[in-house]
């Protein structure tokens, strides 16, 4: 799960990172309140930044600096809503504007390839980093870091010292990285970035923006919930999760259910590729239904299939393996009678397509069972065919 900055920044904060004093909006009255606020407590300006999971917001106009209650409105108003690379904008951060002698970068992250952590360090920091990582990479620092004895002091001035973090910035850039490295460990994330980490002219240090990745792997043992992000999940994937499907909503027109994630992905493929010949009808969805696909976990797949607006057929492509075919064709049996028993009648075509252990006696099932609703194909092309076919006239 990715961040905002201003959660980032909450957690930053409880492990004593320094950071600027802030506190999130959602209108831009509520902006001119924190900022007429700040103003009482001898903040005179402040920035206005657009709270989007997403990079290049200052490039994108959604970081302005404000003079007071009246231009905080004004720049508020201006940002929320705006669209930054295709995410809407619903809340700001008012945070003080802080004086800046130099900005640098910091970040930990899981480094996948080398099995093991990395920190990431440069004193050229600032909204150009991406463009001096493939202008001048020497400029920027990697120091791995072993997981068993993680960063102390002595580790973190290696760090900041490898990135040519200047002397008066020294302590100061050691102590953040100790502290992000707590939180990086103790929250269970895999990124935690610093851009910028900045040197103020009196010789402070402190974190200007933040983004963190927590390892949803963890979630069982951390207490992340609070960071949730409801407003932009979609709702048939939250629905999903709450009845432990693996679905992803996508935006085509044929509904996918399969078992085995890797089937599930070319089967995303082959409906696109047949889909071209009707009018470019590609999947709705991903979902796997895994390996032991009870009647039950049929009904809640083709509940939520069935009940996403954009979706004018069904393909049930099962591989037979341990869950042997016979048992997927009773689950789809019991499963549109489970929703006829609860009003929710199937009227959308679904093509099943069987094979693999058991898949005469399955397909055997289906036909005797006589669906309306159910019809069978023998491949997967075929089925895809079918399936796209039967979404372009539905459509
Ligand atoms: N509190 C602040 N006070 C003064 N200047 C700030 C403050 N916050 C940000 N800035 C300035 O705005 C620039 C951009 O801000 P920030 O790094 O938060 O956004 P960004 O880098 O454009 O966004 P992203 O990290 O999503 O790409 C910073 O490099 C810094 O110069
Ligand atoms: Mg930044």
């Amino acid at each position: 799960m990715d961040l905002f900055e201003y959660q980032a920044k909450e957690l930053f904060a409880e492990y004593g990172v320094p950071v600027p004093k802030d506190k999130v909006a959602s209108t831009a009255e509520e902006a001119r309140e924190i900022t007429t606020a700040f103003a009482a407590e001898g903040i005179p300006q402040v920035v206005v930044k657009a709270q989007v999971k997403t990079g290049g917001r200052g490039k994108a106009g959604g970081v302005k600096l404000a003079d007071g209650p009246v231009d905080a409105y004004e720049k508020a108003e201006r940002i929320i809503g705006m669209d930054i690379k295709g995410h809407t904008v619903h809340r700001v951060l008012i945070a003080e504007a802080t004086d800046i002698k130099s900005e640098y970068y910091l970040s930990f992250l899981l480094d996948r390839a080398n099995r093991t952590f990395l920190s990431i360090c440069s004193v050229d920091g600032g909204m150009e980093i991406e463009e001096l990582a493939h202008s001048n990479p020497d400029a920027i620092a990697r120091v791995p870091i072993n997981p068993l004895t993680g960063v102390d002091h002595a580790t973190a001035l290696e760090i900041v010292r490898a990135g040519r973090i200047p002397a008066e910035a020294e302590e100061g850039a050691a102590l953040v990285a100790e502290r992000l490295w707590a939180m990086f460990t103790d929250e269970d994330a895999t990124l935690a970035e610093v851009n910028p980490l900045v040197l103020t002219p009196d010789g402070r240090v402190l974190a200007l923006d933040g983004k963190v990745t927590l390892d949803d792997n963890a979630s069982f043992r951390q207490e992340h919930g609070r960071f949730a992000d409801v407003e932009s999940t979609d709702p048939l994937e939250a629905k999903a999760k709450e009845k432990h499907l693996n679905y992803v909503k996508l935006d085509g027109e044929v509904g996918i259910i399969g078992n085995g994630a890797g089937l599930v992905m070319s089967t995303l493929d082959v409906v696109a590729y047949a889909g071209e010949s009707f009018g470019g009808v590609k999947a709705a969805n991903f979902l796997d239904i895994g390996g032991g696909a009870s009647a039950a976990v049929m009904a809640d797949s083709l509940e939520i299939v069935l009940s996403d607006p954009s979706v004018k057929s069904v393909l049930v492509n099962v591989f037979g393996g341990i869950t042997s075919c016979d048992a997927v064709a009773n689950g789809i049996v019991s499963a549109v009678k489970l929703l006829g028993e609860r009003g929710e009648s199937v009227a959308k075509p679904i093509v099943v397509r069987l094979d693999g252990n058991k898949a005469a006696e399955g397909r055997q099932i289906l036909v005797d069972a006589a669906i309306p609703a159910v019809e069978q194909a023998d491949t997967m092309d075929g089925a895809a065919k079918r399936a796209a076919e039967l979404a372009a006239k539905g459509a």
